[in-house]
């Protein structure tokens, strides 16, 4: 872990104004050290007889963006981010806060105990501590509805949103908005106001407190409707907020207090903690000690399908040029329509100005000439998942790209280290698997073989990071062939069920148990989306494993023409253009014959067996995966999980439920499970391992 500098926190007087500047890279975030100094630099500014005002500023790129959140875990130190945002506002001198870049969270809590905020124009804040499952536990509960009312701060803090500076100063958050340098305007102001001295001028907005009590409580309800009366930040927000209504400022305090240690001590926030982190983690590859990614400005994609003009849309997003090969004119022109049919429904919806999504075509140049690819730094192959065509299309590519061009190729699981010879520069050569929609699902997995360079592999995972997705470094070994990480975790979660659908269960059971987990769609649903042929071709190519059980009925579907959505038809029915289906009485009776013709007698499955049986193959793929190499931390697998495959955020991912109940625990259940499927229940050598030393998955994590 990084410490923070020794002296984050230096104090300067310009004339009669003391200058607090924080300096603690590369967020400023308010870990112990840099209270402690603002604390120290605030009691010597307050008493130093010369000193007519404050101004609190931050070096680098931002205002503080919060409480250091590592510190969450460890024993409070003191002073308190609460303690200190009460010492700055209970200051006998005015103090102004000069926010540039991001003020967020504990950040822009220590900038409302200020008496005055002054903002870069390009500054932007927020409350971000929902999608932690928290709360502003630094007095935002209480200062933000004094300042600028209790319905819009309800809004900011059940959000998490950002406003820019020009917002937040007509809602009353900020008093100046400056273009100028910021340091120097603040300064100006606090000499400005230093001689008035009004430093809590700014407080008086609940003197109606009791008035809002309507507002409040339809608040609540709708918090109910869309998150559940389970949800406990959301619902401990609404109440600070009526205790900010109702009750004086201490005493708001010390209900925001407690709420806030709640939200902390909850599972719910624990494992969105684990995401924050484990996100960020991902992006940490080993190649970044021999390269560093290099420039990328025009990105070429060869494949217009949904993928390819996914990617595009993506990248276009993301200001980079974009050249997207497709065959022939027809090719080209459906690729248009893909993505000419986005940028309108995105204008529709109002996330785009037309000027915008005009703007935006512009960097697209739309071609069915393959030697335009030269011109490109990355490009990105995204045509049909099949070996032979992959090949070819590599080997073209590989021929036409410059010297120093990455080659990425979109496959899911065909052979990466195969498909990198075809294209005749294997080191230039990796994978990059998006997932669908690739415009908005935010996990990419970089397929590392052996004989990729580092430079490539750098230069790709920085491309996704340009992106604002996150990458996932998967290390496939040749001859293994198979899908990366997520898809390898898929086929044993898919094999789970499709087991117990042979065995008793029926789809809408087990899709309706899995989304009580908390997966927003069960596995058939996802199946019937995203189409039975797709899976079904792959199996056809796939070499079997003779050792596992092999679950017949979805081949007998696609027979059948039952492909799901796109035929209307599959797992569930589904009328003309819609995606809500109800189950497919057909589907229940070629199941019935199904295992009438094997012979097997149907048994019953709880809700909770079906979790646990699909919930321990998906922590023992993972465990393989550490084993073979493939993955190469415990929360990679997380992250996998939770953004490509929708595994509930607040539950922090597979592999850190495994630790909540214990690998131990895990292994002694899966004994019981594996002599069923033992390829699939059998458990993995590091899960045994874990086991047998009572360790768990994440201490892989740290070493
Ligand atoms: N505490 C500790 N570390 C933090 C941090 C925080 N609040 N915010 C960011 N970091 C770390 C990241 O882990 C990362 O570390 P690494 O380099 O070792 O991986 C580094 O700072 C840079 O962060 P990003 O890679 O995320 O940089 P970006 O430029 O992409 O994003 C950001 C910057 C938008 C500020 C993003 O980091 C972010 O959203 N941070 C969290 C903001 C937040 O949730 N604030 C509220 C905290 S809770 C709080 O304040 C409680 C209070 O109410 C009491």
């Amino acid at each position: 872990m990084k410490q923070a500098p020794k002296h984050p926190v230096r104090l300067e007087r310009q004339g009669n104004v003391a200058l607090i500047v924080i300096e603690n890279p590369p967020v400023n975030a308010l870990g112990v050290a840099v209270r402690r100094g603002i604390a120290a630099a605030l009691n010597a500014a307050v008493a130093h007889e010369q000193t007519d005002a404050v101004v609190i500023a931050a070096n680098g790129r931002t205002f503080p963006v919060g409480a250091d959140i590592r510190e969450f875990d460890m024993a409070p130190q003191e002073p308190s981010l609460g303690q200190l945002c009460n010492l700055i506002e209970r200051a006998r001198k005015p103090v102004v806060a000069a926010i540039q870049g991001t003020a967020l969270g504990g950040g822009l809590e220590l900038a409302m105990a200020a008496h005055y905020r002054i903002a870069a124009k390009s500054a932007r804040m927020g409350l971000p501590e929902i999608h932690l499952g928290t709360l502003p536990g630094a007095g935002g509960t209480q200062r933000l509805p004094r300042l600028i009312g209790p319905e819009l701060a309800l809004d900011m803090m059940l959000s998490g949103n950002q406003v820019g500076a020009g917002i937040a100063a007509e809602m009353g958050l900020i008093d100046l908005v400056t273009d100028n340098d910021l340091r120097t305007e603040a300064v100006d102001y606090a000499r400005s106001v230093a001689v008035t001295r009004p430093t809590s001028a700014n407080r008086t907005h609940l003197a109606d407190g009791a008035g809002y009590m309507a507002s409040v409580a339809a608040r609540r309800e709708q918090v109910t409707m869309e998150l559940g009366a389970n949800a406990l930040a959301p619902h401990k927000i609404v109440d600070c907020v009526e205790a900010a209504l109702l009750l004086p400022m201490e005493t708001g305090l010390d209900v925001e207090r407690s709420a806030f240690e709640d939200c902390i001590a909850s599972r719910e926030s624990e494992g969105l903690r684990h995401a924050f982190f484990a996100e960020r983690a991902a992006a940490k590859f080993p190649e970044a000690t021999e390269a560093k990614p290099a420039q990328v400005d025009r990105v070429a994609i060869v494949g217009g399908g949904m993928m390819g003009a996914g990617i595009a849309i993506a990248a276009l997003q993301s200001g980079f040029a974009v050249t997207l090969v497709e065959q022939g004119e027809s090719g080209v022109n459906a690729a248009l329509e893909r993505i000419g049919a986005y940028y309108e429904r995105s204008v529709a919806k109002g996330r785009l100005s037309e000027a915008q999504g005009a703007a935006a075509l512009t960097h697209l140049q739309l071609t069915n000439k393959l030697d335009t690819l030269g011109e490109a730094d990355l490009i990105v192959e995204a045509i049909a998942e099949d070996f032979d065509l992959k090949s070819q299309m590599l080997a073209e590519i590989g021929a036409l790209a410059k010297p120093d061009a990455v080659i990425a190729t979109n496959t899911s699981y065909l052979d990466l280290a195969a498909l990198a010879a075809a294209s005749g520069r294997p080191a230039d050569t990796v994978g990059l698997h998006f997932f669908a929609p690739a415009q908005v699902n935010k996990l990419v997995e970089v397929g590392v073989h052996d004989t990729a360079s580092a430079q490539s592999v750098m230069t790709a995972q920085g491309f996704v990071r340009a992106l604002g997705k996150t990458p996932v470094r998967a290390r496939v070994h040749a001859g293994f062939g198979t899908g990366y990480i997520g898809n390898s975790i898929l086929e044993a979660y898919r094999h789970a069920a499709d087991i117990m659908l042979e065995d008793g269960a029926t789809p809408a059971q087990i899709d309706g148990a899995m989304r009580s987990f908390g997966f927003q769609l069960g596995p058939y649903q996802v199946a019937d989306m995203s189409g039975l042929d797709i899976a079904y071709a792959r199996r056809q190519t796939k070499p079997r494993d003779p050792d596992a059980r092999y679950v017949e009925i979805a081949d007998k579907m696609v027979e059948q023409g039952w492909l799901g959505q796109k035929s209307n038809r599959g797992y569930y029915i589904y009328a003309e253009g819609q995606r809500q289906g109800v189950p497919n009485g057909d589907v229940l009776k070629l199941i019935a014959e199904h295992r009438a013709q094997k012979g097997i007698t149907p048994r019953t499955f709880s809700d909770r067996d079906i979790r646990d049986r699909i919930l321990l193959a998906i922590v023992n793929a993972g465990a393989r995966l550490l084993g073979e190499g493939v993955a190469a931390r415990p929360s990679d697998i997380d992250v996998v999980m939770m953004l490509g495959f929708g595994y509930p955020r607040s539950r922090g991912g597979p592999m850190m439920d495994a630790d909540a109940t214990t690998p131990s625990i895990i292994a002694s259940r899966l004994s019981v499970l594996a002599p069923e499927e033992p390829t699939l229940w059998g458990a993995a050598p590091v899960l045994t391992m874990l086991a047998q030393e009572r360790q768990k998955f994440a201490e892989l994590n740290a070493s």
